[in-house]
């Protein structure tokens, strides 16, 4: 016992968080467009705070810059920046330590009369977006002009318009026009698929999506991704059981599994978690 016995848990856990270990980067407002001289806060939201995740940017200005590094003020896993410039458009992500990195979010800082809201993130398949067409000045729910891919595709007497039921087919580039006002800059609006849990598309939406297999590899993938590290602590916690048999009264079942079986095949090692598991719950 003592220290070896102290040691596997901490090991154990530091294997099964690598599988869970991911940050995602939020933004509040969550606008994809700002005005000028707007505030804005961006949050990695993490799973574990000890792998140092920062806020990076590409901007026009700078690549792969750091919060703090001459724009935006950190506050522990968040990044503060007041009074946005358009200089401060691109693209921001979350990094850890290690380099792994979040999803990215691309933020527009416009000095014109008019912006776009639109998601900053992935809109779901078979979901509903709301767009505002938003002037800098008041009143905020003027008419509008909608664009996609620079075709008019709506026009709407309170400034808001709302897709239905989202497709891959609505994925573009978007952007609005307000009379007397102008124009936004435009924003990229993505579509992800659905879970393959939800239930089936409406009967309006295009055939069956070819990457159903994919989408079913990727689940399988991660499913063993996260299988994995029970299935090699139970082994590593037979074998720390075999290998102090002289310290406790060992059940029977135990006692009697020669050390040198570890070296066998699975199904024998399996067989033997099975009793090892249900013989120590009777202490
Ligand atoms: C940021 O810029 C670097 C260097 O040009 C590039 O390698 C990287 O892919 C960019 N990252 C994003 C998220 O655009
Ligand atoms: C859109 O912009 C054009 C010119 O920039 C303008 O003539 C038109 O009236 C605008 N449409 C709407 C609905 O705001």
């Amino acid at each position: 016992m003592g220290r070896t016995s102290l040691q596997w848990p901490i090991f154990l856990t530091s294997l099964l968080s690598c599988t869970t270990n991911q940050a995602g980067l939020t933004v509040s407002p969550s606008s994809s467009q700002l005005f000028e001289d707007e505030s804005v806060s961006l949050s990695c939201e993490e799973d574990d705070s000890s792998a140092g995740w920062t806020l990076r940017r590409n901007t026009t200005e700078g690549r792969m810059s750091q919060c703090g590094a001459g724009w935006g003020k950190p506050a522990g896993s968040s990044c503060k920046i007041s009074h946005m410039v358009p200089l401060d458009s691109g693209v921001y992500w979350c990094e850890s330590r290690e380099g792994a990195t979040s999803n990215t979010i691309s933020i527009t800082v416009t000095g014109g009369p008019v912006i776009l809201q639109s998601p900053v993130l992935p809109v779901m398949e078979g979901h509903d977006v709301t767009l505002h067409c938003k002037p800098k000045t008041p009143p905020s729910d003027l008419p509008a002009a909608f664009y996609k891919d620079g075709s008019l595709i709506s026009a709407e007497p309170t400034g808001h318009m709302t897709i239905h039921h989202v497709s891959k087919s609505d994925e573009g580039l978007y952007k609005c026009n307000i009379s007397r006002h102008g124009e936004s800059p435009p924003s990229w609006i993505s579509v992800t698929g659905k879970p393959t849990t939800t239930a089936p598309p409406p009967v309006s939406a295009a055939p069956p999506p070819a990457s159903a297999p994919l989408q079913l590899v990727f689940r399988l993938v991660c499913h063993l991704v996260v299988f994995c590290p029970y299935c090699i602590s139970t082994v590593l916690m037979v074998s720390l059981c075999r290998r102090r048999p002289t310290e406790n009264d060992l059940p029977v079942s135990m006692a009697m599994t020669p050390p040198t079986q570890a070296e066998q095949g699975l199904d024998d090692d399996f067989d033997d978690v099975i009793t090892a598991v249900t013989t120590e719950h009777h202490f």
